[in-house]
């Protein structure tokens, strides 16, 4: 059946199977490799995207699901001019070692920040929960989520500076 989205801002419009699963999607169709697939349980996070902003596993969602939606891949978080600050938090922090989990984690902790900015260690590690790593021990995780949770309070910081800067001059 054809199904349509916006993926990462783009439209995309295709055939697909209904059965198809949204990650299967993503990653054969779409060439959007960032998603992985890291179990057949529903446990590993590593599938993580967003379908209208919300977090979804993309390996138990299927693709005709987001017919009609924005759905959001790791490629979509930055880019290499600007790249988002978990982004940043995870290469300032190495918060990975063979990567495979990483994609996932981003997309979980991005999301995590935007409803906690400003998490506890407590609050980021029971945000992890249903994001495994089998690398790093979670520590340098926490500390790219860390990094990343101080570095968009700058930037927030900056931007109402410039904000009130504008309002000051517009009088
Ligand atoms: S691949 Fe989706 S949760 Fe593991
Ligand atoms: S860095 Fe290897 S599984 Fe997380």
């Amino acid at each position: 059946m054809e199904i349509s989205m916006k993926v990462n801002g783009i439209e995309k419009k295709s055939y697909t199977e209904p059965r198809m699963l949204l990650v299967h999607y993503l990653r054969d169709e779409l060439d959007l490799t960032g998603t992985h697939i890291g179990c057949d349980t529903s446990q590993c996070g590593a599938c993580t995207v967003y379908i209208d902003g919300k977090s979804v596993k993309s390996c138990t969602t299927l693709a005709v699901q987001a017919d009609g939606t924005e759905v959001t891949t790791v490629e979509g978080l930055g880019d290499m001019e600007k790249l988002h600050a978990i982004q940043r938090g995870f290469w300032e922090e190495h918060g990975l070692q063979c990567g495979y989990c990483t994609p996932g984690v981003m997309m979980a902790m991005a999301a995590l920040l935007k409803e906690n900015p400003d998490p506890s260690e407590s609050e980021i590690r029971e945000g992890m929960k249903g994001a495994i790593c089998r690398c790093t021990g979670y520590q340098f995780i926490v500390k790219a989520v860390q990094y990343a949770a101080r570095s968009l309070a700058e930037e927030n910081e900056k931007e109402k500076l410039v904000q009130s800067a504008g309002e000051g001059g517009a009088k």
